[in-house]
């Protein structure tokens, strides 16, 4: 079963013949979505929240990616949005990343030595799955959607957004997109074995790239359109695998 995690932009996505469940894990209770997508059963994950009460550094990461282990997932599909950094990631613009930089602190980042997991140092050089990265941009080319192909994504504490400086280095430092939930997300999903990538949505331009304060309306606005079109794309994502 696909595992889907959506956050900003995705309060109102709905599966069809949903049953709400409530998953007992180690890290507290979590509750998801199974229903179907395209036919096809699918365990739907707010990572927010339902209502979007959780700000991104208070977010249960270890309860969720436990849970959706707990249901069965194999495979974990994640949507964020993203600040864009790089020419490429133009508000608008969607990105499958390859790569990730954590500039997050304090967030409970690993299962290591707890609920009988065992201490290891996952390797992490390609911190997305590589087969789940090219299904989603096998169903983007059919659903004629554009995406770009790899960038890396700077992940940042939140909730506020960066300052200007911040986004200078974050750029010397290589990064395309900035958002603030990629991490610990990613690394959890190695831990327990799940097959993990993203889609990125760009909504605006990160701090100091453009003049002026960020507009929120515009930043809505963007996601309400990109939103359409990621919609579609998991659509034929789902309908053309069999996670
Ligand atoms: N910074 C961090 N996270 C974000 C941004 C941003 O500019 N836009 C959307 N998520």
């Amino acid at each position: 079963m696909l595992g889907l995690i959506v956050g900003s932009g995705f309060e109102h996505f709905e599966l069809v013949d949903v049953k709400t469940k409530t998953v007992e894990t180690p890290f507290g209770e979590v509750e998801l979505d199974v229903g179907l997508m395209e036919n096809k059963e699918v365990a739907l994950l707010h990572r927010h929240g339902k209502d979007h009460h959780l700000a991104p550094h208070q977010i249960p990461y270890r309860a969720q990616m436990w849970a959706l282990k707990e249901l069965g997932v194999k495979t974990v599909v994640a949507v964020g949005s993203v600040g864009g950094m790089a020419a490429e990631n133009a508000p608008g613009h969607f990105t499958v990343p390859d790569q990730i930089v954590d500039y997050t602190f304090g967030r409970e980042s690993s299962y290591w030595g707890e609920a009988g997991m065992p201490m290891t140092h996952i390797d992490f050089t390609n911190p997305f799955d590589e087969s789940v990265r090219q299904a989603i941009l096998g169903a983007a080319q059919s659903a004629k959607i554009f995406v770009h192909n790899r960038g890396t994504y700077a992940c940042t504490q939140g909730p506020r957004l960066e300052t200007a400086a911040e986004v200078r280095r974050m750029i010397m430092d290589g990064c395309d997109m900035v958002g603030m939930t990629a991490m610990p997300e990613a690394a959890l999903a190695r831990e327990l074995g799940l097959r993990y990538a993203m889609v990125c949505f760009s909504v605006n331009w990160a701090a100091g790239l453009v003049e002026g304060a960020l507009d929120f309306e515009a930043i809505k606005a963007n996601m309400n359109h990109s939103v359409k079109s990621l919609v579609n794309l998991l659509g034929v994502l789902v309908s053309a695998n069999n996670f």
